[in-house]
């Protein structure tokens, strides 16, 4: 029987098959931090349930990162070559061209198709939805999906405000062709946006907007801003929203779910996401302690996290979501599979 003749819950679906992710060896603590900002390792603890981050060296692009943990991908599906590479990224290595073929030659894949996501700490989920989608239509039986960050490129060092907040990684999981019954198929993703908030999360210089201005770039539109307070209540409000959506779609309750793994962005965020929708402590994901917001790579790499200290067992019901610049957010479902961890 063709995968399109397959009716009800057995039709043709995107199934997680492999896992990977990579931090940069060198590690900042809040008390590094705290000894060239005016912060404290309390400040920092108490208000984002930060400890340290990843930073990637210098010469060291989000490239380099995404063949990282696209290769790791690769072997934990057991597979050297996929259909398609999707990257989702707000550091790409240059303004032009995209990141992704740079990766998929890295991983000796030239000739794939190859394309980045900018949906910034969304990014992850809205090129899953793609990859998926992909798969789904028939067009391709297998796609890399990476999120990879080098944010210590565009922050201000001297903003405390955002350098304690972010950290750069990289995660990627690969999809293959399967059905909707299997563990590991992705459920309907539940994407949005609203270009209003466009000035909440932003780099202002260097795109068209800027350039056509004709005036020259202040020194500070060169750097990532945010205005934390106002992002901290769309982040919760939206991924609730997004997360009720895709659990409905899933038709599963918020008691059924196993892990909510949700973006690290805020501890509090987190915590506050697990109250709206009655989801206890014990079952969010948190990696952000050991981290930081990694935006993109956040989701990938809480997952890999959650699989090797066991928290994501085969058939555990988990949901997940993220809420970025652009505005974006997003939602899926999926029952964890058996992945081999690399
Ligand atoms: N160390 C010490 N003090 C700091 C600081 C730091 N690293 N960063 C900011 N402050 C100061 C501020 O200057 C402010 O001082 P003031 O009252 O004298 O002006 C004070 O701390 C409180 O700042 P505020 O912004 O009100 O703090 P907050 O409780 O909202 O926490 C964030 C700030 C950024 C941690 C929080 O808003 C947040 O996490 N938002 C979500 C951001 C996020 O993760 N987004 C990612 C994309 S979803």
């Amino acid at each position: 029987m063709r995968p399109t003749e397959r009716a009800g819950t057995d039709a043709r679906a995107a199934v997680v098959c492999g896992l990977g992710a990579w931090l940069p060896p060198t590690v900042v603590t809040n008390d590094d931090l705290a000894r060239r900002l005016d912060t404290s390792d309390e400040w920092i603890r108490t208000r984002t349930g930060i400890r340290a981050r990843h930073v990637a060296s210098p010469g060291m692009p989000t490239s380099h990162l995404a063949a990282e943990a696209g290769a790791r991908a690769l072997e934990s599906a057991g597979v050297h070559d996929v259909d398609m590479v999707v990257l989702a990224t707000t550091t790409p290595d240059r303004p032009c061209p995209a990141t992704a073929p740079v990766v998929a030659t890295r991983l000796g894949l030239t000739g794939r198709p190859a394309f980045d996501v900018s949906a910034v700490c969304t990014g992850f989920l809205y090129a899953l939805a793609t990859g998926a989608g992909m798969i789904t239509s028939g067009a391709v039986e297998t796609v890399l999906v990476v999120g990879s960050e080098v944010y210590s490129t565009i922050l201000d060092p001297a903003d405390r405000s955002s350098s304690v907040i972010f950290g750069d990684g990289a995660g990627a999981v690969v999809l293959r062709a399967g059905h909707r019954s299997e563990d590991g198929a992705v459920g309907r993703s539940e994407l949005g946006s609203d270009g209003s908030l466009a000035d909440l999360i932003t780099v202002r210089a260097g795109g068209s907007e800027q350039r056509s201005s004709g005036a020259p770039a202040l020194p500070a539109d060169r750097y990532f801003s945010m205005w934390g307070k106002e992002v901290f209540a769309h982040a919760v409000t939206r991924m609730a929203e997004a997360t009720r959506a895709a659990l409905a779609g899933a038709g599963w309750h918020a008691a059924d779910l196993d892990r909510l793994i949700g973006h690290q962005a805020n501890v509090r965020i987190l915590h506050a996401l697990g109250e709206y929708l009655d989801i206890p402590r014990e079952r969010l994901v948190i990696h952000l302690d050991q981290i930081g917001n990694t935006a993109a790579a956040s989701i990938p790499l809480a997952l890999a996290y959650a699989q090797s200290t066991g928290e994501l067992a085969p058939g555990a019901r988990v949901a997940l979501t993220a809420f970025g610049g652009g505005a974006t957010w997003g939602a899926t479902t999926l029952t964890w599979p058996a992945l081999k961890t690399v």
